[in-house]
This record gives C-alpha cells, structure tokens and sequence, in this order.
C-alpha cells in the first residue's frame, strides 16, 4: 500500500529513489512519481504504471538535484493516472508532497480551500496537503527558519486521517520536512545524508541505523542532521536504533520469487522465533513480560485481533490457549472487533497479532482496547513498527523480512510464538498439564519437521499442475484443520486468483454440499486423530458427487480412496497448522506460477494495509 522514499545528502538523489520505490514495490501500486530539488526550482516527474517506466520520462536524466521525494500510490481516491500520482504541488509550485494514508476531512478542506481561491487538478485527498500548507505559509508574516516548518505543523493539525508525509519547499532548497500519524515512515541515517522510507528494508542497502518516529513528530532533515520537534514545536531527542537485518536477507537468495525463498526460510524462521524462550527442562521466558500469576489468573477474557493471515494465526492457536490456560480466548478480525463495542475490561487481555506492525484496523483495534482499560500485547515481525508504540507490551516473531505479499512465514512463525506464549501464561499460572512437556519437545523438533515437509514440493507441484485451470476449489477441515483450509484458501485467491472457499467439514451438509459437482477439486486437511474419520466421511461424500480431492495427513487414512494424498511429518494436534499449512502454500504458489501470475505482487493487494 503506498510506498515513500526520500533523499537528501551530496549524491545525486533521483537513483536513489527510484531504487528505493523499487524495493518498495511489493507492497503494492499502480502508480510512481518522484520529485527532486534543482538549480531551477522543483521538478516533478510521475506516472501510472510500473517504477521503471520513470527511467523512460523525458529529462529524468538530466535530474541533477541532492534531495527529493518519491512515492509509489495505491488508487484510493481517484483512478491510477498521471494526474493522481504523487508527489503532488499547490497552485503556486512552492511546495511538493508526497503523503501516504487516507485525508479523511478531505473533501471538506478542498472546499475551505477553494473558497480561498485554491484549484485542484487530481480526484485525490492528498491535493490538499500542499496547498494547506501553502495556504498557512502565506499567512505567517514572520520570515525566520522555522517558518516552513509552521505552515507544515498548522497543516497537519487541520487533517484527519492517517498521515506520512514528505515535503519539500522551493524556498528552503537544503531542508525536507517529514511527519508521520497512523502511517509508517523511518529516517535512515547516513554519513553527511539522511534516507526517507516507509518501510526499512528499502534502505537497508544504505544504513542500518534508524530514527522511528511517533504520531506527529516533525522531523526537519538537512544533509548532515536530522532535527526533531513535537506537536507544539518543541525539539526533542531522539535515538538511533540500530537494525540487526542485513540487506541481502531482503534480495532473493537465488529464488524466482520472494514468496519461494520465504516459504523455504521457514525452518530457519521458526529457530529464530523459538530462540531462547523455549526449553524442554526449564520455564518457557519472555523477558520483555511481567505478567504475575495473580493478573494472569484474574483474566475473565483474552481477545486475539488481527486480519487475514495473522487472524488465522489467532484462530490457530485459541485452542492452545483455553486448554492449556483455562481461560476463554475469542478471535476476532480487527476491522469488525474495533465498531462492535467489545467487552473489553481491565480484566481482559487484548492480543494483537500483525506481521508488518502497520496494519491500520489492528492497531485501531489496540487503542480502543487500551482506552478501555485492558493489557494490549502485540506479536509483529516488525521491530518498531507502529504497533509496537502503542501496546503495553512487544514481543517479536523474528522471521525476518516477509517481502511477498501472501504472508507464510510470518503467519507459522505467530502460530509457534502464541503456542509458547500459552505454555508460558500456563506456567505462570501454576497450571498443570501433562501435555506442556510433550508440546514443548514438539516445538523444539518444528524446525527439523517443517524441513522434512519442504521435501514434498515437487509432488504438490504435480497435483498443482492437474489443477491449475479451475474455476473453484474447496478447502475441507475440522477443529485446527478448519482453521488450515482458511488460510490455504486465501493464499490460494491471494494469489492464483482462483475463486475457493473453506469450511468446517461438518458444515458441507447444511449447504455448500450443493455446489459439489462432477471434477469439482476438493482438499482435505486431516491431523487431528479425533476428528480424522469424520473428515474422512465428508470427504466421501464429495467423491460420491464426484469431487477429485487431494489430502494432507499425518494420519493412517486408506490412500486409495483419495486423487492425491500427500502424507505430512505428524506431531503435537496444537502445532500441526505450522506443518499442514508447507504444502498448501507449495500448492497456491505452484499454481500461480502455471498460471504465469506475478507471484510477489497479486493485483489490488498490499503487503501493508495501512488505511482502513
Ligand atoms: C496474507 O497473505 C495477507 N496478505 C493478509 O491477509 C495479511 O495477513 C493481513 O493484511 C494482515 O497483515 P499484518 O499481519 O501485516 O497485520
């Protein structure tokens, strides 16, 4: 969703932009733009369409300016044109900005703004930043160097919504002023310059260390320091954190495509999320935790929020979490939970699980649970990310970073922290179950497993390649098996474009039975050994209709009844979605892959959904 770069230092800044929008491509867009400072004045070059036709614009060149904005625009308001894309300017050519996220009072400040003489020529929100801007510029009578600083902060202090924003002035040619609310942006720090993203591994390749910025911090960058203000003007410190990722465990490693090489890193992923929490003889730790025994036995709820895939994560583990601890733990997608009034309570615990730490419904979905008096605890792979400034506490997936848009090792390596995360509240809470001792040495094997499980690809792309052409597939399962079909079928839309639904085995007969059909493919997930027989006669009564299906089990089933079975390395019923979930992910990216799809980069999706 939205991507920003930005520049300024002593090298020539249009490269560096253009190689950072394009390492920022797969978070999605439609259209790119830069905007650099030149001996005269600003010069803007943008259009819809891919970041490398910016290399085929007229004079793009001859560009020779140091500092410079850029930005990738994912349509919201206003079709992709050139027109729409950013960076955007006010009528008097002063200023240029480029802004991420969503003005929400927007169409009520084009009015203010026309009744002041102003004219827009794109359908977008943004407009009406620079000319906002330029309208309190104009106002100020003072001419000193906080005076573009100023007009930025009285801007912003009209806007609702969310927010990112770089700006650059005609008349201050050395500055460029960035702010952020609800929408992610980061200042790389370098020797004598200073990097611009909304997203770290864009420029990564240039420095690792990094300011974070909170809401509404105004940051003024000059080539040799960063100066930072709060919202009444006031400076502040801020430190610089360094950032362990190196760049190249952000390039793909030899594979075709990120999607790939994440699916491949998950058994490496998951050492690195079990790290030293877990350990087979001694009490599972997190040191950045301190709940006691008696909060923890006080809880009357635990809610898990989140979206998409880390919902799913969520849902993965519920079990885990009422079993082990006792206490009653709902799911909920975090763009719902946040309008429905939840009973939410100091007596809650409010858990919020998201990859990229940006998601705009899961952190909204925080607030609101902090503003109602509970604990928030996020689970994100993003070390600073918004989210983890707003909840009480952090703890880290450590997968590394997750380019491709469908999420896979992100979402296995939540489902093995929430499962230490509930041995660890069990314990804690003096809760004992003979099962702890068998699930931690299952989590310990995980690695080793989900290496073993890699091993099936080529058998997933065989039956891929069968299956590549249909119009529908159907994705069967019971308890956590359920909750696996979930998320194979959306990695399978994600990406293939394949229309595929899930549902609860038991469920087929109280309606989707009826579109069971001759050829109809149908998967099943079956490796809870309670549930596998009944799964089984669902299943049998798809092939009845005449479904083809393909099976994923760690059980004994009778493989003769079944199209494809691809038999999984079994282990503890709580962790089995870490396994289960390998070969449907094979299976979705295989697909896509024969269909000549862009894998990384499924249309009208983004990596990080940063607006509501
Ligand atoms: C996963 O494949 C999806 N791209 C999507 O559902 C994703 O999980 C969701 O948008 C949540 O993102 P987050 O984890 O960064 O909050």
């Amino acid at each position: 969703m939205c991507g920003i770069v930005g520049y300024i230092g002593t090298k020539k800044a249009s490269p560096i932009l253009i190689n950072g929008l394009l390492r920022l491509e797969y978070r999605g867009y439609d259209s790119a733009g830069i905007a650099t400072i030149e001996k005269s004045g600003i010069s803007i070059m943008k259009d819809k369409g891919r970041v490398k036709n910016l290399y085929n614009l007229d004079g793009i060149d001859n560009l020779e300016g140091t500092i410079g904005i850029a930005h990738t625009r994912w349509a919201t308001h206003g079709k992709p044109s050139k027109e729409n894309s950013h960076p955007h300017s006010d009528n008097s050519k002063t200023f240029s900005v480029v802004h991420n996220g969503i003005i929400e009072n927007y169409n009520e400040l084009r009015k203010f703004l026309t009744d002041n003489g102003y004219t827009f020529y794109s359908q977008t929100d943004t407009e009406v930043i620079p000319n906002l801007i330029h309208y309190y510029y104009n106002k100020d009578s003072k001419n000193d160097d906080l005076k573009l600083l100023r007009a930025i902060k009285s801007a912003c202090m009209d806007l609702k919504g969310s927010f990112a924003i770089e700006v650059l002035c005609k008349d201050f040619p050395d500055n460029m002023i960035v702010v952020r609310k609800d929408s992610p942006l980061v200042i790389g720090k370098g020797e004598n310059e200073n990097y611009i993203s909304s997203d770290i591994p864009a420029i990564l390749s240039f420095t690792r260390d990094f300011y974070l910025l909170n809401d509404y911090e105004f940051v003024v960058l000059s080539r040799n320091k960063a100066e930072f203000y709060d919202k009444d003007l006031k400076p502040i410190n801020k430190d610089v954190k360094n950032i362990e990722w190196d760049a190249s465990s952000a390039e793909k490693d030899g594979f075709d495509d990120y999607m790939l090489k994440e699916i491949y890193e998950q058994p490496n992923a998951i050492r690195e999320t079990i790290g030293a929490k877990l350990n087979e003889n001694s009490k599972c730790e997190f040191e950045e935790l301190d709940f006691t025994k008696e909060y923890l036995l006080s809880l009357n709820k635990i809610y898990i929020v989140a979206c998409g895939t880390a919902m799913h994560a969520g849902l993965s583990t519920r079990n885990t979490i009422e079993k082990l601890c006792k206490i009653p733990t709902e799911v909920d997608i975090a763009s719902e939970f946040r309008y429905r009034d939840p009973l939410v309570n100091e007596k809650t615990l409010c858990i919020f699980i998201s990859q990229s730490g940006e998601t705009a419904d899961t952190i909204a979905a925080l607030k609101l649970c902090k503003e109602k008096g509970a604990k928030t605890l996020t689970i994100t792979n993003v070390i600073g990310s918004s989210i983890t400034r707003e909840a009480d506490y952090s703890i880290y997936t450590h997968a590394g970073p997750e380019i491709a848009v469908a999420s896979t090792k992100a979402y296995t390596s939540q489902v093995v922290l929430l499962n230490i995360l509930a041995i660890y509240f069990a314990e804690t809470m003096g809760m004992t179950n003979p099962c702890i001792k068998d699930l931690k040495e299952e989590i310990l094997n995980l690695p080793k497993k989900v290496e073993e499980c890699l091993k099936i690809s080529e058998k997933v792309k065989d039956f891929s390649k069968k299956v590549y052409n249909e119009k529908d597939i159907f994705f069967l399962g019971r308890g956590v098996d359920e909750v696996v079909a979930r998320e194979g079928s959306l990695k399978l839309k994600e990406i293939s474009y394949i229309h595929s639904e899930s549902y609860a085995a038991g469920e087929l007969k109280h309606g989707p039975i009826a579109l069971i059909e001759k050829d109809i493919t149908v998967i099943g997930i079956m490796t809870d050994p309670n549930l596998v027989e009944k799964t089984v006669s669902n299943l049998q009564e798809v092939i009845t209709r005449g479904a083809k299906t393909m099976v994923i089990s760690n059980q004994k089933i009778d493989d003769t009844m079944f199209e494809f079975v691809i038999n999984i390395p079994n282990t503890h019923p709580f962790i089995s979605p870490i396994i289960s979930i390998i070969p449907l992910q094979l299976f979705s990216y295989y697909i896509a892959k024969e269909k000549g799809l862009d894998v990384d980069k499924p249309r009208n999706l983004a990596k990080s959904v940063t607006v509501e």
